[in-house]
């Protein structure tokens, strides 16, 4: 019997080592934490030297895109275009800036927005496009950031599942984050890197007054509180000690009582499930989460060999390709929707918890798409996908290959049933 936990969603990059690095960060000293700021900081510098010093450390990386995009200072409701099969917060954000979402359709394929889901829901008004890697999913981008360039619009990266993927542009190799004038990362809960909240937004140096605007902008906003960063470091303890190991004995029960007791808070408020204009938690990540934040990035390439491994094993016993320079956050499994609910209790039954992206055009699934202007007629694919379903495989440092293969083998048996 199994009573580790196999998870896509539920600390997924957490061991004991973090853990015990989430309990040392409450005895360091200021100046102790801010090193690891500045480590942290280092580490931004290096991989995009072409962008600002990275400074805009937010408590979540909605807060970076919100900024971004208040601090574009473009005229009240200007259009955003954005891709569905996405988070609730990221139209959250386009409207909290004063602008209107577009929200278009995608490729079946490779999950991301295209040239022809572009222009099908194009018009003049459309000033920012976001672009995001659904799952850390690689594909060309060259002929949209030509689009981008000919109408003028700015291209904003969101990097909340690919930090590390590349992408083609021009028949060449890119590491995401370099596409467009500005980009943001998130070190949410199941994100490539975590410690439990928290985003980055850069801006790239051709654009100096935006990155002053974004200064401004960054500077009247407070910290996040004490309690909210206790919070996250209790989450990584009780992830890493008891939650992961012993999730068939104990976990269980305890992550119940964890979030009943809102120790283990909610990552979408119920505002922002039903779509939102008004700002949340608009705050700057504290200095308390740099020492983990830093930890898991000194393991980013080892993470993402990983998931390149996982994913190998998925991709060779299930025969389904994607791009090279994928990272798999996830690796995405269409099925047919009678089947997906067999597979998925079937693994829940061995401590195996698949993802829940997307089961709806917004995560989380209780989110309302269409109050901030989704409609199921011009997103067909999505629409589709939805009623079908994509199982979403995990891929973390706590999913072993052996895991990976009995994932793959029951998969397929069921696919052949
Ligand atoms: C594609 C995408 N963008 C942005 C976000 C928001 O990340 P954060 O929780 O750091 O605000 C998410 C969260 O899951 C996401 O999936």
């Amino acid at each position: 019997m199994k009573f580790n936990l196999t998870s896509c969603e539920i600390g997924p990059n957490f061991k004991m080592t973090d853990g015990f690095i989430a309990l040392k960060s409450l005895i360091y000293s200021k100046n102790k934490k801010l090193g690891y700021s500045k480590k942290v900081n280092s580490f931004f510098k290096e991989k995009f030297p072409n962008h600002f010093q990275p400074e805009f450390f937010t408590r979540s990386s909605r807060t970076g895109l919100y900024l971004l995009l208040k601090s574009l200072e473009l005229p009240t409701n200007s259009k955003v275009m954005l891709q569905a099969f996405s988070c609730v917060v990221v139209p959250n954000a386009v409207l909290q800036a004063g602008l209107i979402p577009v929200i278009v359709d995608i490729n079946a394929e490779h999950f991301n927005l295209d040239l022809n889901t572009i222009l099908n829901s194009w018009n003049e008004e459309v000033k920012v496009l976001i672009i995001q890697h659904t799952f850390g999913i690689a594909t060309d981008w060259t002929d949209v950031i030509k689009f981008c360039k000919d109408k003028n619009i700015i291209l904003i990266e969101d990097c909340a599942h690919s930090l590390g993927a590349e992408v083609i542009v021009d028949g060449n190799m890119v590491e995401v984050g370099n596409l467009g004038q500005a980009s943001f990362f998130s070190f949410g809960r199941d994100k490539i890197v975590s410690c439990t909240n928290g985003g980055l937004a850069l801006i790239h140096k051709n654009y100096p007054e935006w990155q002053a605007r974004m200064e401004k902008n960054y500077s009247e906003i407070k910290q996040a509180s004490l309690i909210e960063s206790l919070r996250s470091l209790a989450y990584i303890c009780s992830m890493a000690f008891v939650l992961r190991p012993y999730y068939g004995l104990v976990g269980k029960p305890l992550f119940k009582i964890l979030a009943l007791t809102q120790i283990i808070g909610d990552v979408y408020t119920k505002e922002e499930k039903k779509g939102t204009s008004k700002l949340i938690n608009a705050e700057k990540m504290r200095l308390n989460l740099f020492p983990i934040l830093y930890f898991q990035l000194t393991q980013l390439k080892n993470f993402n060999k990983h998931r390149l491994e996982i994913a190998k094993i998925y991709s060779e016993k299930l025969n389904i390709t994607y791009s090279k320079g994928s990272i798999f956050l996830r690796f995405p499994v269409k099925v047919d929707s009678s089947k997906y609910y067999k597979i998925v209790t079937h693994l829940k039954k061995q401590q195996i918890i698949l993802g829940q992206w997307y089961l709806s055009p917004f995560i989380p699934v209780q989110s309302n798409s269409a109050s901030f202007g989704y409609n199921k007629t011009n997103c067909p694919v999505v629409e589709n996908l939805i009623q079908n379903r994509v199982l979403n495989l995990p891929t973390n440092i706590n999913t072993s290959t052996q895991t990976a293969r009995i994932i793959a083998k029951i998969i397929s048996e069921f696919d052949k049933a």
